[in-house]
């Protein structure tokens, strides 16, 4: 039967419903061919999940009877095993990422018992793409709402509640992104993750924090603050963008951006150069912050529990962010160090194409 032709009369709609009828027969069996496929892909993830753990279990045994062995005459065998060890290692748990897991708590409560596991690197890059592409939309929202709150002679209440209820959303959204990706295998800092719930909570206090004389004294410098992280998160948004396509690249089998691991390291590097100094400066900013509302929480005029709560809570943000990419660029350097097999590994199957 034709589609996009009209069908008249009794006739021709009979005679159309007996072939549609015999097509039917073929969707049908197509249909069962396909609950047969999901029943043997159930049966083939079952069975992938036992083998995977029984070959974790004897890495585990081998590498440890590897460490306790004393025969000095074969160290460099051992430490042979020990890195093709923790390369498989890598390739493990690139495998164990594309079969389906159990959801976190805090996932379960939000979306209800579901399963959020991606089952092909393919659909893994499209999610961690279109997570940052989300950032960087909201972002640049953040950028118009905070220039024009700072820009206005005269200001209005109502625009900093859209403001902050604005930021309230986006970080509260982007801990249930990040779970999900933590779920698929992402290696994502356990503190990004609480820096954008305690994030969500400062606005919110922000949100609750009643007008008045302290209110307006920091409330220039909040905005100007909230402009700087906007700045910031969009230098991040070019070096993720560009770490995100090179690893994609990695695990192609025809690299057509003809990229090394080599490579992808020293392209690391020198953005992370250009970022650092931008970030550290970040951070001294809401260092500044808190101590401002520290100073103003102690002026006679200040009855608002918010002020001490709020100046506590940059504080905290503070020495989170700059231990944490401390803790980052010490890490990057003793990659350098560590067996380089385990580490090309995991960035060539982060995105590996099979
Ligand atoms: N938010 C979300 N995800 C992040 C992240 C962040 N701040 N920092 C790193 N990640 C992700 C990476 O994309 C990567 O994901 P993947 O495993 O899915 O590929 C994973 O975490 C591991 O990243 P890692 O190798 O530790 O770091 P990196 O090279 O990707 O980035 C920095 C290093 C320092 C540039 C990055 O951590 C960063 O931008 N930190 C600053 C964030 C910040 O300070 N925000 C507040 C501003 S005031």
């Amino acid at each position: 039967m034709l589609d996009g032709v009209e069908i008249q009369g009794y006739e021709n709609c009979l005679n159309s419903w007996d072939k549609l009828d015999s097509e039917f027969t073929s969707l049908n069996n197509s249909y069962k061919e396909y609950l047969d496929k999901v029943r043997e892909l159930h049966e083939l993830e079952d069975k992938c999940a036992k083998l995977l753990k029984h070959h974790k279990y004897n890495d585990l045994k081998i590498a440890k009877s590897l460490t306790d062995l004393k025969d000095t005459s074969k160290q460099k065998e051992i430490k042979e095993l020990q890195d093709k060890i923790s390369s498989r290692n890598v390739t493990l748990r690139s495998i164990e990422t594309t079969l389906p897991k159990q959801s976190s708590l805090y996932l379960k409560i939000i979306l209800g018992d579901i399963n959020v596991s991606l089952s092909t690197n393919e659909k893994k890059f499209k999610y961690k793409e279109n997570y940052e592409k989300f950032k960087i939309t909201v972002t640049m929202i953040i950028v118009i709402l905070s220039i024009i709150n700072l820009l206005l002679v005269k200001y209005y209440r109502v625009l900093d509640a859209i403001f902050c209820f604005l930021l309230v959303w986006y970080y509260c959204t982007l801990t249930i992104r990040e779970s999900i990706l933590r779920i698929n295998g992402s290696r994502i800092k356990g503190w990004w993750i609480s820096h954008h719930y305690i994030s969500a909570f400062l606005c919110g206090v922000i949100l609750t924090w009643p007008d008045g004389f302290i209110y307006q004294s920091f409330r220039r410098q909040f905005m100007s603050f909230a402009l700087f992280i906007s700045f910031l998160q969009i230098l991040q948004y070019q070096y993720q963008k560009g770490c995100l396509y090179r690893l994609k690249a990695l695990g192609e089998r025809q690299n057509l951006m003809d990229i090394t691991v080599e490579g992808f390291q020293s392209w690391m590097w020198k953005g992370l150069s250009f970022l650092l100094p931008f970030l550290f400066a970040g951070y001294f900013f809401q260092a500044y912050n808190s101590y401002t509302l520290y100073n103003l929480s102690k002026l006679p005029e200040c009855h608002e529990w918010q002020v001490p709560v709020i100046s506590f809570v940059f504080l905290v943000l503070f020495w989170g962010n700059f231990l944490t990419t401390s803790a980052v660029i010490y890490q990057k350097f003793m990659q350098k160090y560590r067996p380089k097999s385990s580490f090309q590994t995991r960035l060539l199957t982060k995105y590996k194409h099979y």
